[in-house]
């Protein structure tokens, strides 16, 4: 076998070892993609690291409201480069992936910026042999970038193959990076719908104006303290928020009636966790949680609406939000009562822990009232 053809052999056994790289990464970037913005970019900067091992330091940054912000850098110096005050149209136009060598970055570096910027952007960055650098487009508008750089000392460069897989990456990510801004904006929509709907019950009932936000973030520290995972966390905070959604049904003459209720009016103010259940159990998602809302009056020993399930046979969220609500509703002013002392709804959640109450979910809030995260 002669020279060349070996040299061609270990070039595409290379791309191919490289490739695998880029497809095991898909599945990575995958699961990245449901993290925060911030997030992901850092992580696929480091991958980008791996992939390119030629390079020694790195960065990415995004544009945001007409500005470029560095997200992360390895090597550089991330705070000087976050502080700078770098403006989009300070991006140069360039053909992606574009690679300059140290000479003809500098001076790119003092063609688009001002000259005061340009110098402390020198002096951010590591003194570099070349960079590699890819913009990311989406719909033909920059939101982005990634460098990869070699430093001064290397006596390494970018090989053809390199910048291959490096545009191919960068195409990787803008297609990663629309799939998380649309995951992103549409668990906002649904954040902002859920909030809308909570500030319509609170108009609807003007006693719970404040409350699912309190029970929410309570419940939250309960599940922090009890350790959960960050996912389950989330899901006890917006389950607290909903709580009561299904007090929307529910007559507000009645909700906000000033005086003492009926057994009638009573009966149907029980009605809302079922009412709750109903609204959100068609959903795949809110399935869950419309369980969770359905027992939050369940008690301890049995005797709560409106399954009268009992023990351990209650959701543990909903008994975690059960104490929750009970707190926060004694602790807060009602037209017809001013809000009840600390201790004495205090001495009413310990007397009626493992009746109304999981004994251990009480101990967990006790706790936190202990070390004065609850005033
Ligand atoms: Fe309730």
């Amino acid at each position: 076998m002669n020279d060349s053809l070996i040299e061609s052999f270990n070039e595409v056994e290379e791309l191919s070892n490289k490739l695998e790289q880029i497809i095991s990464l898909s599945s990575k970037l995958t699961t990245e993609s449901t993290k925060k913005d911030s997030t992901f970019l850092s992580d696929v900067l480091h991958i980008a690291k791996d992939i390119l091992p030629e390079s020694d330091y790195g960065s990415i940054f995004t544009i945001k409201n007409g500005k470029w912000f560095y997200e992360n850098a390895i090597g550089h110096d991330l705070k000087k480069l976050q502080s700078l005050n770098l403006k989009k149209e300070y991006l140069f136009p360039q053909s992606s992936p574009a690679i300059f060598d140290s000479a003809s970055f500098n001076e790119l570096n003092f063609k688009r910026f001002p000259k005061n910027i340009a110098e402390e952007f020198n002096k951010a960055t590591k003194p570099l042999k070349s960079s590699l650098i890819h913009t990311l487009k989406i719909d033909d508008e920059i939101v982005g970038g990634i460098s990869l750089d070699i430093s001064k000392e290397s006596n390494k460069k970018f090989s053809p193959q390199s910048i291959k897989i490096f545009n191919a990456f960068g195409n990787l990510i803008t297609a990663f990076l629309v799939n998380h801004r649309y995951l992103e904006e549409k668990e906002n929509f649904q954040k902002d719908l859920i909030i809308s709907i909570i500030n319509l019950l609170e108009i609807h009932d003007e006693y719970t104006k404040g409350h699912s936000e309190n029970v929410a973030l309570l419940s939250r520290d309960i599940a922090t303290k009890m350790k959960f995972t960050s996912d389950e966390i989330k899901k006890v905070y917006w389950t607290g928020l909903i709580h009561d959604i299904g007090k929307i049904v529910i007559d507000n003459r009645i909700l906000n009636k000033p005086g003492k209720l009926t057994d009638e009016e009573f009966e149907t103010i029980k009605k809302h966790p079922e009412f709750g259940y109903q609204t959100l159990k068609h959903s795949k998602k809110l399935k869950d949680m419309a369980v969770n809302i359905r027992a939050h009056h369940e008690r301890f020993d049995g005797k709560g609406y409106p399954l009268g399930l009992k023990g351990e046979e209650i959701p543990l969220i909903s008994r975690i939000i059960c104490v929750a609500d009970t707190w926060d509703a004694m602790t807060s002013k009602r037209s017809y009562r001013d809000p009840l002392p600390k201790e004495v709804a205090l001495t009413e959640i310990i007397k009626n822990s493992g009746t109304q109450f999981d004994p251990k979910i009480v101990d967990v809030f006790l706790e936190l009232i202990d070390k004065h995260k609850i005033t």
